[in-house]
C-alpha cells in the first residue's frame, strides 16, 4: 500500500537520502538542500512523493515549468517497490498538475547509460528526441553545477 502526496520542503532530506542510491540519478550542486528548496517554492503543488504504510518516502517525482515547458526530475522508486506502477503513478500526476497549468510537452534528461530508465520512459509514453543535444552553459565557477 502507498498514498501519492504533492512534495513539500520537509521531503527534501528523504528524497536525497533515495536519490543518492542511485546510479541512474546524477545529483549535483543543483540538488543542494536549499536549492531544492527553491524549485519547490516556484514551482509549487507539481512534485510527488509516494509514502508507505508507515509513512516513509518510497518514491519521489521532482517537476515543474517555466511557463513554456514543463520539466520532469528524478523520477526515482525505491527498489522494494519498483514495478507495481508507482513509476507511472507519480509521473501521471505530475503530468496531470501541469496540464492544469496549460502545460503539454514535459521536457526531461536520462543519462545515456541508464537503459532501464529510457525503457521505462518508454513504457509510460516518452518520446526519445535523436534530432536534439542538449547544450549547456555554465556561469559559474563549478562545472557540475
Ligand atoms: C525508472 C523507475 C522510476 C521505474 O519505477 P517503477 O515504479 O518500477 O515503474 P512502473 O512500475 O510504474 O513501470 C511503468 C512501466 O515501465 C516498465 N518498466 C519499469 N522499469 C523497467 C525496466 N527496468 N525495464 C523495462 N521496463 C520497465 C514497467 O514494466 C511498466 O510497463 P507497463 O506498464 O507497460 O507494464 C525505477 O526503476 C527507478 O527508480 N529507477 C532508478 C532511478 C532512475 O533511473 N530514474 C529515471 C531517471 S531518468
Amino acid at each position: 500500500m502507498f498514498t501519492i502526496r504533492p512534495m513539500v520542503e520537509e521531503d527534501i532530506p528523504s528524497a536525497l537520502a533515495l536519490w543518492q542510491e542511485l546510479p541512474g540519478i546524477g545529483l549535483r550542486e543543483a540538488d543542494s538542500p536549499p536549492a531544492l528548496a527553491r524549485y519547490l517554492r516556484r514551482n509549487p503543488g507539481t512534485s510527488f512523493v509516494a509514502l508507505n504504510e508507515v509513512g516513509e518516502v518510497i518514491g519521489v517525482s521532482l517537476a515543474g515549468h517555466d511557463g513554456r515547458r514543463g520539466y520532469l526530475h528524478h523520477v526515482a522508486v525505491a527498489e522494494a517497490f519498483r514495478k507495481q506502477g508507482l513509476g507511472r503513478l507519480l509521473v501521471e500526476r505530475c503530468a496531470a498538475v501541469l496540464k492544469l497549468e496549460g502545460i503539454e510537452k514535459i521536457n526531461l534528461w536520462v543519462k545515456a547509460d541508464n537503459a532501464a530508465g529510457l525503457a521505462f520512459w518508454n513504457r509510460v509514453g516518452g518520446r526519445e528526441r535523436r534530432d536534439i543535444v542538449t547544450v549547456s552553459i555554465i556561469t559559474g565557477d563549478n562545472p557540475n553545477a
